[in-house]
């Protein structure tokens, strides 16, 4: 029990550099600071004009524009920059970089293998594809690594796990994780903006619509999440015979709705595979 306590409280006392605070890497500071995965000092945000960073700095969070000496004191390094950006990046800080540390990168469309390129095969390699929720710990994260001990895959987790759920994939699928965690936020919200619309045209004004729509897909997405089911299922349970909710769904197919939904997805993910 002592030894769990023990290795629990080491493990999350590592020390992590966020490299590039913009958007995802300070929702991700945010998660580690709301969830207490990590205190205030245990971070450091790095960025060029780190003048946006002044509510974290004022929270005893580090910030600095000096990678090199964020990836020096860190044990953590958490990428978080745009894609274009790598290079230059990874080449300014691979001196730091060792046996001892981490990198995990948030990077869209950049490999393992395009970073150990840049780096070499010292550091233990993760690459995570986290989504928008990540800012209030509710994010759908994929993860995939490689040549990383158990020990390493568990604190990346568990780092992950406190910023909503991780689910461990095959590189190759990072792809199509982007399209159907990260972009899957837009379509889902596109599908309640509809609902919106037509609560409106049935009678609700547009903040009560809004709630009401919300508020149903998420409890819609809570009963799948807890109980473990599939969505049809759940529509048996909501479908009375000849009642409104079928007619409503068979109407909706007619006009296409699953179909479309699937051709978005593929045609997403073609173009990211293309690009
Ligand atoms: N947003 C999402 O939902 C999401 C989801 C999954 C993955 N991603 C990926 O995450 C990455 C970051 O996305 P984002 O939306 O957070 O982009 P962003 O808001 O543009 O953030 C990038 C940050 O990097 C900083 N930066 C640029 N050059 C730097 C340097 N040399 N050293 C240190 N910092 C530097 C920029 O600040 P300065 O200009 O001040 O340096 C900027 O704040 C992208 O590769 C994206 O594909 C994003």
């Amino acid at each position: 029990m002592w030894f769990f306590i023990f290795t629990k409280t080491r493990a999350m006392a590592k020390k992590i550099a966020i490299i590039g605070g913009g958007n995802l890497g300070t929702a991700i500071a945010e998660g580690l600071l709301k969830s207490k995965f990590s205190k205030p000092l245990e971070i450091t945000i790095t960025k060029r004009n780190v003048a946006t960073l002044k509510s974290f700095e004022q929270r005893h969070v580090k910030v600095t524009d000096n990678n090199s000496e964020a990836v020096k004191q860190s044990e953590v390094i958490i990428l978080a920059i745009k894609p274009f950006q790598v290079n230059d990046v990874l080449n300014g800080i691979k001196k730091e970089l060792g046996n001892n540390k981490m990198l995990i990168s948030v990077v869209t469309g950049v490999t393992l293998n395009d970073i150990k390129g840049i780096i070499g095969e010292k550091t233990s390699l993760f690459r995570a594809m986290p989504n928008t929720a990540i800012a209030i710990q509710q994010s759908m994260t994929c993860i995939c690594s490689d040549k990383v001990s158990s020990a390493e895959t568990k604190y990346v987790h568990d780092l992950f796990n406190h910023l909503g759920r991780v689910v461990t994939i095959d590189e190759k699928l990072m792809e199509a994780a982007t399209i159907l965690a990260a972009c899957g936020t837009a379509y889902a919200m596109r599908y309640i903006r509809a609902n919106i619309q037509g609560g409106i045209e049935i009678g609700f004004d547009a903040a009560t619509a809004s709630i009401i729509a919300a508020q149903t897909v998420k409890g819609a997405t809570e009963l799948l999440l807890q109980n473990g089911s599939h969505p049809e299922q759940e529509i048996d349970k909501v479908t009375t015979p000849k009642g409104c909710t079928i007619a409503g769904l068979n109407e909706m197919e007619h006009q296409g709705f699953s179909s479309s939904l699937i051709k978005g997805i593929i045609t997403s993910y073609k173009k990211i595979a293309k690009d």
